[in-house]
């Protein structure tokens, strides 16, 4: 007898975060992708420097690859979708701690 662990699945929703607020970097093993749809947020994938992207842009975040956001002067509503394993919560670097997305 082999014990499964439930790989597949989505889940999605929408974030909205306040204007000047760091995400720090985080990582989970969902793929989550992100439709930006506020100005001036900036998003940082596997440790590269944060950088703008345009209103409008899709973001992916493959799994375990970490990744934070920033926002500026407009907070950020951004929907989201995540596939694969989502019954692993997210992990915040450097905390140990557990983070809802
Ligand atoms: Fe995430």
């Amino acid at each position: 007898m082999s014990r499964q662990r439930k790989e597949q699945g989505f889940a999605f929703g929408i974030t909205l975060i306040g204007p000047q607020t760091y995400y720090d970097w985080h990582q989970h093993p969902a793929v989550e992708t992100y439709a930006c749809l506020s100005p001036e947020s900036k998003w940082g994938l596997n440790h590269a420097p944060l950088t703008k992207r345009p209103v409008g842009t899709v973001i992916l975040h493959p799994s375990n690859a970490p990744h934070a956001m920033e926002t500026g002067e407009y907070p950020l509503l951004a929907p989201w979708l995540w596939t694969g394993n989502i019954d692993s919560p997210a992990r915040m670097e450097g905390s140990g701690e557990n983070s809802p997305q």
